[in-house]
Parts: C-alpha cells; sequence; structure tokens
C-alpha cells in the first residue's frame, strides 16, 4: 500500500488537478471576438439569438436573459408578489442564493430538510412546513438531479403555491422526457463560470408563461418600455418608465459566449456522465462510501458528484480527506455548508445544524469528487486512485 503524499509518500499526480475549470475553446474567443468587433456590446442580437437557442433546446416557450441566476430567484418572486409577512420554503442543501434571495423580498426563508439519496428536498418534509402565511415553494435540482417535481406539483396544487425551481446546475437535465425549463414553473438557470454551461456570469429564466416572460424582461431593465438595442434599431429616442425596474440584464459578449457553449452542452454532458459512471462503478466497492443515486425517468447534467463518505469507519476526518486528496495533487470540494447552519441564519431564525438532520449529516460526509468535459481518462485514473490509496491506508 502506497504512503498518502499528505504522510510524505509521492503524490498519485504530478500536476494540481483543478475541480472545476470553464471549457473555453477557440469557438467562444472568436465569437466574443466578433461582438467586440460588431459595434454593440451589451444587451442585443446575440442576446435575442441565445434566447431562442434556449428554447429550441428546452422546448420551453420563453427565455429571459439575466445577469445571474440570483437575479432571476429574485425577480420571479417580487413578481409573484412575494414578500413582508410571507413565507417561502426552500431546501437548506444549497447555496445561499437560493435562500438569500427570499430575504431580499421582505419574505421568510423556511427550511425543508432533503431526500437523503438525492440530496433534493422532500415533499413530506415540504408538506410539513406549510402554514398560511406559504407562498412559494423553491426545489434546487441538486447537482444536476431534477428534484420530486411531479409530488412538489400535487402539493402546490392542493395549497394553491407558486413553485419556482431553482435549476442552476440542471441545464441539460430531464424529467419524464421534458428538460428541466419545459415544465409547469419557471426554471432559473446559472451560467456562472462553474456550470455546465458558462458565460463567465450569467443566468436565464425559461417559463411557459407568456405574461411572466414579458414582466421579466420588463423589470430586468429599469421597467423601460424599450431596450437601448430597439431604441436604436428603430430610431426611435423615446422611452417611458412603467415600473421602477432594476438591471440585471445580461450583454452580448456573454450571449455570445453561452450560444457557443450550447452547442456543446450534449457532448459535454454525456462526458460528464461518462466520468460519473466510471467513479461509480469503482467506489460501489467501498461499503463506507455512497455514490449519487440516479432515480428512473429522469437525465441527469452531472454538475456535481456527491460522494458521502462514512468517516466513522476512517482514521481521518472530512476536512483532513479534503487535505489528503490536494496534497495527492487532487481537488475537491463540499457542496454546501447547509444554509440554515450558516451564521446569519442561525442569528436570525435561531436554527440548530441538527435542526434538518439529512442535510446536516449530509454536509458532514461529503465530499464533491472533480468532474468536467476537459478530465481525461488519465485525470479519473489519478482521481480513484488516489481515493483508493486514502480509502486503503486510513480504513479503521
Ligand atoms: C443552487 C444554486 N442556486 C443559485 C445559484 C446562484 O447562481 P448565480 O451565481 O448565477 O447567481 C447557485 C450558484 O452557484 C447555485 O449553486
Amino acid at each position: 500500500m502506497d504512503k498518502p503524499a499528505i504522510e510524505g509518500g509521492t503524490p498519485v499526480s504530478k500536476e494540481y488537478l483543478p475541480f472545476s475549470p470553464p471549457d473555453i475553446g477557440e469557438e467562444e474567443i472568436k465569437a466574443v471576438t466578433e461582438v467586440l468587433r460588431s459595434g454593440w456590446i451589451t444587451t442585443g442580437p446575440r442576446c435575442r439569438e441565445f434566447e431562442q437557442a434556449l428554447c429550441a433546446y428546452t422546448g420551453a416557450s420563453h427565455a429571459v436573459l439575466l445577469s445571474s441566476a440570483t437575479a432571476g430567484l429574485f425577480l420571479c418572486l417580487k413578481l409573484y408578489d412575494i414578500g413582508e409577512g410571507d413565507e417561502v420554503i426552500t431546501t437548506p442543501y444549497t447555496f445561499a442564493a437560493t435562500a438569500n434571495v427570499i430575504i431580499h423580498t421582505g419574505a421568510r426563508p423556511v427550511f425543508a430538510d432533503i431526500n437523503e439519496d438525492t440530496f433534493n428536498i422532500s415533499p413530506s418534509q415540504i408538506e410539513k412546513r406549510i402554514t398560511p402565511r406559504t407562498k412559494a415553494v423553491i426545489p434546487v435540482h441538486y447537482g444536476g438531479h431534477p428534484a420530486s417535481m411531479v409530488e412538489i406539483h400535487e402539493i402546490a396544487e392542493e395549497y394553491d403555491l407558486i413553485v419556482i425551481e431553482d435549476a442552476a446546475h440542471a441545464i441539460g437535465a430531464s424529467l419524464r422526457g421534458n428538460k428541466i425549463g419545459n415544465g409547469f414553473n419557471p426554471a432559473v438557470f446559472s451560467f456562472h463560470a462553474v456550470k455546465n454551461l458558462t458565460t463567465a456570469e450569467g443566468g436565464a429564466v425559461l417559463t411557459n408563461d407568456e405574461h411572466l416572460a414579458r414582466q421579466l424582461r420588463l423589470y430586468a431593465l429599469h421597467g423601460q418600455t424599450k431596450d437601448a438595442f430597439a431604441k436604436q434599431q428603430a430610431g426611435d429616442w423615446q422611452y417611458d418608465i412603467s415600473v421602477p425596474g432594476y438591471k440585471f440584464n445580461m450583454t452580448d459578449l456573454q450571449a455570445a459566449i453561452g450560444l457557443e457553449q450550447l452547442k456543446k452542452l450534449e457532448r459535454n454532458n454525456k462526458r460528464r456522465e461518462s466520468i460519473a459512471k466510471r467513479y461509480t462503478s469503482h467506489l460501489v466497492q467501498y461499503d463506507f462510501a455512497t455514490t449519487p443515486a440516479v432515480h428512473e425517468h429522469i437525465v441527469h447534467a452531472w454538475h456535481l458528484y456527491p460522494l458521502r463518505v462514512d468517516f466513522s469507519k476512517l482514521t481521518i476526518g472530512r476536512d483532513r480527506f479534503i487535505e489528503a486528496l490536494a496534497a495527492e495533487g487532487i481537488s475537491s470540494n463540499v457542496h454546501f455548508i447547509p444554509v440554515h447552519a450558516t451564521t446569519h441564519y442561525r442569528m436570525t431564525y435561531g436554527y440548530e445544524p441538527f435542526d434538518f438532520p439529512v442535510a446536516y449529516n449530509s454536509f458532514l460526509r461529503e465530499v464533491s469528487l472533480p468532474i468536467y468535459p476537459g478530465l481525461s481518462d488519465r485525470d479519473i485514473d489519478h482521481v480513484l486512485g488516489a481515493l483508493t490509496n486514502l480509502f486503503d491506508y486510513y480504513k479503521k
């Protein structure tokens, strides 16, 4: 058995394997350069093209590009008139943005624990948290695995709740043959640098609700009746402000990157899937490791590969284990620190870490492995080689 690098042995990989670098090629560089030379660099024709391409890809009727998924989640809540005195139920097992936007509207974030297998919000836990003040639910398609939308839809119908899907991780994922984004509810995607499809920063709301799409467009750009490109095209300087909107628009520079990224998405997501399969087929042999579940009737976007390890069976804890992997030249990460256990949420709402035991226990055991299209077969060998050495060395 090789001694781990952190104990003085030789690292498995000579070069440090990054966690989630963007897949940017000459196509994106050329597309951005063309926009830079075109004379129009902010919201304009590339944005319209990217919106149409997203609709064509997902089947959704409308796509509204925005500066981020955070902006999209916030705008949707505002447009559904959620604010002071309301409660919005979401998962604690997410990035803070999902819950922060609820606070920004003046409403109260209420958490519901997750299902152990997929890390996604549990429908039965949602039902337990409903009060007369509950107005909406924000499920997250964690890591790219669709949440239990059929059950969540039934609960929403019964209690008359709005559902906004946090699809930050889920571009390309589908449920029962429908791409995420082409469902009953608005779905909010992130195109942040680490996502399966990136525009460096950016996001989009996909919806089949025309009224919502029109409102999103209006509110994303000051509440102006015409955007700058429309004004220039028409040679018409007139505009009006019909509502006090925000400044959440995407630029043509970003949309140009997005258009190229979308062309590669299916191929890249397939590669992600094949990496996940290799990880799982090797790691199932360890009874102290739990590989991520994949339900029937779904396509997983494999934004994350969250491995759970029962560290009580090892002589090393999770944080030291991540340091040991780094010493082997392998980066890893943790997704996520449950939001309710962070300082603001504990101090403001009085949450304790084990108030949501499944989420908190998952967090204590979770290690996200690198998964991205640029990961070579050799890189996968290195990740699995490092894990094997560490498991064998530290096994009790
Ligand atoms: C689940 C989830 N929701 C929302 C966001 C926010 O996305 P953005 O950075 O585009 O605002 C993130 C970002 O990582 C996320 O992971």
